[in-house]
């Protein structure tokens, strides 16, 4: 049987009130090298962004506070305000970054992302992301990484009081390493959760369980480095491989794939270019059979595991006691 992706749904509906296209933009590379600093280009991150936006109708964008840290949120302000009423950003905080620095590619050494789920934190992070991107609520707010030094109930309280006082619409989870089924139902316990946001992509899908887990709950899943972080579309990527002998790209391949996978994954893609944006969106073109479909997860899936190298192993932090 040939599935046409035309044939899946393309819209997702967050929380029960916020329908946005299953096809999504994360925004992170719009900074400077390391995810430091202002984009290297503001033009073209703002031309890119409209054109996404305006012309391609993204209406869900993923950034985070740690993401400049500050200048992806201010970019997109820039960009887009006043924004367009269907478009949905979501943000996160609750993670920030030491300096800048390439943790995916930073083979010898722990990640420098730490942590930081205090609620005195949290919530001034909420603020300012609030006030960066110009809005009086944050439509997702994603604890971009579970604290391991605070009890679950405080950093998830505070975002809970936030939303009580209109300031956060929905609340998810962000996960590195990726957020587990039982720490989604600890969560739950203490609050809605609407979205979850790991690790995931053809090559790496040590984020099954928790997939399956939010299809059954109907709540979102969005996995983040759907393309590896470029690795896997490289010019010896598995995925440009994997679609040598077809007429789409490694990289539309390996979204399409997704994009099956389940009909609660939203998708960010990342790029700094309106070309790849452009051959990204058109991921529908891929048409395969069952049979091919297999092919491809059997090839991906024999290259191993994809992950980058630091992510396994703990944070500095984490290796310290309370
Ligand atoms: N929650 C978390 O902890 C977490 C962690 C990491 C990322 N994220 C989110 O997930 C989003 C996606 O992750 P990501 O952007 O790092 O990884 P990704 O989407 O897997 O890959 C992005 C990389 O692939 C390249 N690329 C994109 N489209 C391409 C194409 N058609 N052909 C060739 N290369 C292509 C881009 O380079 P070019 O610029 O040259 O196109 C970029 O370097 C981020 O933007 C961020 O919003 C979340």
């Amino acid at each position: 049987m040939t599935t046409s992706l035309t044939s899946l749904p393309t819209t997702f509906t967050l929380g029960g009130d916020l329908t946005v296209n299953r096809f999504g933009y994360g925004a992170m590379h719009l900074t400077g090298p390391g995810v430091w600093g202002p984009p290297g280009d503001p033009d073209n991150a703002i031309r890119l962004l409209r054109h996404a936006v305006h012309e391609r109708g993204v209406n869900f964008i993923d950034t985070a506070d740690s993401y400049g840290p500050g200048h992806n949120e201010e970019i997109i302000r820039r960009a887009l305000h006043p924004y367009p009423e269907d478009l949905v950003i979501a943000t996160k905080g609750g993670m920030l970054r030491t300096g800048p620095d390439d943790w995916a590619h930073a083979k010898d050494r722990a990640p420098y992302t730490v942590a930081l789920g205090r609620p005195a934190y949290l919530r001034q992070q909420v603020e300012l992301s609030l006030h960066r991107l110009g809005r009086d609520r944050i439509d997702l707010y994603q604890l971009h990484r579970i604290d391991p030094l605070v009890p679950l109930a405080d950093q998830l309280g505070v975002l809970a009081d936030l939303r009580r006082q209109g300031k956060i619409r929905h609340l998810g989870l962000s996960g590195q390493p990726g957020v587990t089924v039982e720490q989604l139902e600890q969560a739950r316990r203490i609050v809605d959760i609407a979205a979850v946001q790991n690790l995931y992509n053809i090559a790496d899908r040590s984020g099954e369980a928790a997939l399956a887990h939010t299809e059954r709950l109907g709540i979102a899943f969005i996995p983040w480095f759907p393309l590896g972080h470029g690795e896997l579309v490289g010019p010896n990527g598995v995925l440009t491989r994997a679609a040598a002998r077809h007429p789409f790209t490694g990289a539309q391949l390996g979204l399409a794939w997704l994009l099956r996978r389940s009909p609660n994954v939203l998708l960010i893609p990342g790029t700094t270019s309106i070309a790849h944006l452009d051959e990204n969106l058109d991921a529908s073109r891929v048409r395969l059979t069952d049979a091919q479909w297999a092919e491809a997860e059997a090839l991906c899936t024999q290259a191993g595991p994809w992950c980058p190298a630091p992510a396994a192993a703990p944070a500095r932090d984490e290796k310290e006691p309370a």
